[in-house]
């Protein structure tokens, strides 16, 4: 969405999570999507960044253009709707309602905005008003260069798997229908990411800061096991997983209702219901937690592949370990797709 330096046919989606950095390249190839390289790391201390990243790039001999993607509070979304307006004025409109609904001082954000909608039968228009604090933005210019890339394109999570979902389920054959309501929840590490889309229209977006982390630490504590275990555990829990399910039940409960919740907000504010949910990060690594979801979303809920759609190139690449991973690369399939857009 922040587009800083321009566009190319061969992008580096990196999402610089808050437990792994994931680093995928695609590749825009007579007109298919080519995943041409793939590495993840842990995070490590805020020192340290730059050299993990560099190693992860040199090991995965991925080199070039980056899109990078930002969230959690220093990034704010507002969704307005204005009178159709040429564009050189609209931009001082903009200007005029960040002052309005941004509560960062005006020299320390970095606003950006995107038409989402022309509404039919008015003469209005829904945009999609971001402002992201310069400093983080810095931040990660800073890391993408010392690790010898080059910054891009800066997006926000929410918007990228919005981008992911959009190439995977809404194009093509078998694409899901362009009226319906769909959910995507992302439940990362720290915070877990809601984007309720009516087809390819993001209509709400919102971060609840319950997610992966609090799983990790529940299993942890009640099983005494490093990060590390606990992880492998999700992955390949066998006849472990009741327990698992019982130690997580009460934060799985905490996500599930503040999800509902904003489900509820929408569909008080569109007089219309969440149609769907699709699930993906790390946070529902563990297999079945959709069904449990499920019930307390009140809606079918169902996990999404955001490399479906993607091609890969043999030599470059493991697919095992992609598919095995997918759930979590929602956010860097959908920065590397802007590959396809250029
Ligand atoms: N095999 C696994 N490898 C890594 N993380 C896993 C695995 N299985 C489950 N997880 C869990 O997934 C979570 C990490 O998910 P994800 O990579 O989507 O988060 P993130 O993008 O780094 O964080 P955030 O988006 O919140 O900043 C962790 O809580 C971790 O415990
Ligand atoms: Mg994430």
């Amino acid at each position: 969405m922040l587009s800083l330096f321009g566009k190319s046919r061969s992008m580096i989606g990196l999402d610089i999570g808050t437990y792994s950095i994931k680093a995928i390249e695609v590749t825009s190839r007579a007109g298919s999507l080519v995943v041409t390289g793939y590495g993840e790391t842990r995070v490590p201390a805020a020192e340290e960044r730059a050299s993990a990243l560099r190693q992860l790039t040199q090991q995965h001999h991925l080199s070039g253009l980056v899109a990078s993607s930002v969230s959690g509070r220093s990034v704010i979304s507002r969704y307005l709707t204005l009178e159709e307006m040429p564009d050189h004025e609209l931009a001082n409109r903009i200007r005029f309602e960040a002052d309005k609904y941004i509560p960062f001082e005006a020299d320390k954000v970095v606003l950006d905005y995107q038409l989402v909608q022309r509404l039919p039968d008015s003469k209005e228009i829904k945009v999609i008003l971001v402002a992201v604090k310069r400093s983080e933005i810095d931040e990660h210019v800073r890391l993408i260069t010392a690790a010898g890339l080059t910054p891009a394109i800066i997006d926000v999570d929410i918007f990228a798997i919005g981008n992911a979902f959009e190439m995977n389920k809404l194009m093509g054959p078998g694409a899901l229908p362009a009226d319906k309501v769909h959910a995507l929840v992302d439940i990362g590490a720290n915070k877990t990411s809601i984007n309720i889309m009516q087809g390819n229209v993001s209509q709400f977006a919102r971060e609840v800061y319950i997610a992966g982390n609090e799983f990790l630490e529940a299993v942890g504590k009640g099983m005494n096991l490093s990060d590390a275990e606990v992880d492998a555990l999700f992955d390949n829990p066998g006849d472990k997983v009741d327990e698992v399910i019982e130690l997580i039940a009460t934060a799985l409960d905490d996500l599930g209702n503040e999800v509902r919740l904003s489900f509820d907000y929408y569909e008080s504010q569109f007089d219309r219901p969440v149609d769907e949910a699709y699930v993906s990060g790390g946070g529902c690594q563990l297999p079945g937690l959709e069904r449990f979801l499920e019930r307390i979303f009140d809606v079918k809920t169902q996990r999404w592949d955001p490399t479906e759609r993607l091609q890969f190139s043999l030599e470059h690449v493991n697919v095992d370990d992609v598919k095995r991973n997918c759930s979590r690369l929602a956010v860097a399939v959908g920065l590397a797709a802007r590959a396809g857009m250029g």
